[in-house]
């Protein structure tokens, strides 16, 4: 029995049925141990998509998204397929993160469509914490547990979410811990680590969740510059492993690096978006070329 089922036993509440890719009411436990050796599910590895499946991941329409009389979002459209990585960029309050909340239900929009792999977010069948689960996100600043140590940071969700045993939770995230070379800080408390290391345990235990998209909001910029590339090199490995992943970031070098689309944000919509060489090297929307002049005369790409 997978544990969706279980959750729809107890609660009567499932992720509505629609579509045939199923990818948020299809999980096995047991097939997350087969990965601890990679950081991911990739396609045919127990991650409830079909190998070769390019349905959308997400597939944003039109979304409009106001703060009172303050309109953030303002017709935004994006799709991701399995395995892409989408960076978004652009100015400080342009809604990046914004569009990042209302991807996991953190923020409910007021137009337009978000649907997570054929579901759409609005329809109020949709269990919210199913969609977090499937839906990893780490923020800027890394919310571990202080009071717990590392290893019980990583197991608690998949011990306490997905019903894992202890030690079969336990193996899954030292293999995970010793994957990023942290496997010798399991029993230290949070403080006792650096920021770049707190950052990493905070994407592991995003991941040992065995998310099928992960959002990732300026998982950097609370770190001192020479913890960044431990971060950003974990981030490339996921990229590189074929982890579906929103990225929100003001580091242009690893959007350029790491990003299948690069997509511009201002004033609320996507002004421009492409592969990075086009976006970086030969923007064509006057907007982008402000922004990237400014980004570069600081010295930042
Ligand atoms: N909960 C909220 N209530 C009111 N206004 C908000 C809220 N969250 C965001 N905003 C406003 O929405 C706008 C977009 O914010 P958002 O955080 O999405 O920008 P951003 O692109 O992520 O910026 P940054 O690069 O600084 O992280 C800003 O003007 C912000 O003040
Ligand atoms: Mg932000």
């Amino acid at each position: 029995m997978t544990v969706d089922r279980n959750l729809g036993d107890d609660t009567g509440r499932r992720l509505p049925e629609s579509g045939g890719t199923d990818a948020l009411a299809a999980v096995d436990p047991d097939a997350a141990d087969a990965s601890t050796d990679r950081l991911t599910a990739g396609e045919g590895d127990g991650d409830g998509l079909a190998a070769g499946d390019r349905s959308p991941v997400l597939r944003a329409a039109g979304v409009h998204k106001s703060f009172g009389a303050l309109e953030v979002l303002k017709g935004v459209d994006l799709t991701m397929r399995p395995h892409d990585v989408v960076c978004l960029i652009g100015s400080s309050g342009s809604g990046k993160s914004t569009l990042l909340r209302c991807c996991n239900l953190l923020e409910r929009i007021e137009g337009g469509t978000i649907e997570l792999f054929g579901h759409d977010l609005a329809d109020e069948r949709v269990d919210e914490d199913l969609v977090r689960r499937h839906t990893g996100m780490v923020f800027q600043s890394f919310n571990l547990f202080p009071h717990l140590r590392v290893l019980d940071n990583v197991t608690l969700a998949p011990r306490r979410v997905l019903g894992l045993q202890r030690k079969d939770a336990e193996d899954r995230a030292r293999g995970l811990l010793q994957r990023i070379g942290l496997g010798d800080k399991a029993q230290e408390y949070p403080d006792r680590l650096s920021r770049g290391q707190q950052q990493r345990v905070a994407i592991v235990r995003s991941l040992a969740m065995q998310p099928r998209l992960l959002l990732l909001d300026e998982v950097t910029s609370a770190l001192d510059p020479e913890l960044v590339a431990e971060v950003l090199d974990l981030v490339g490995e996921l990229a590189r492993q074929g982890m579906t992943m929103l990225i929100a970031t003001h580091e242009m070098g690893f959007a350029r690096e790491v990003a299948d689309t690069v997509c511009f944000l201002e004033g609320g919509v996507i002004v421009e978006s492409g592969p990075p060489e086009r976006i970086f090297g030969d923007p064509t929307e006057p907007a982008t070329r402000r922004f990237l002049q400014r980004i570069f005369d600081a010295g930042r790409l």
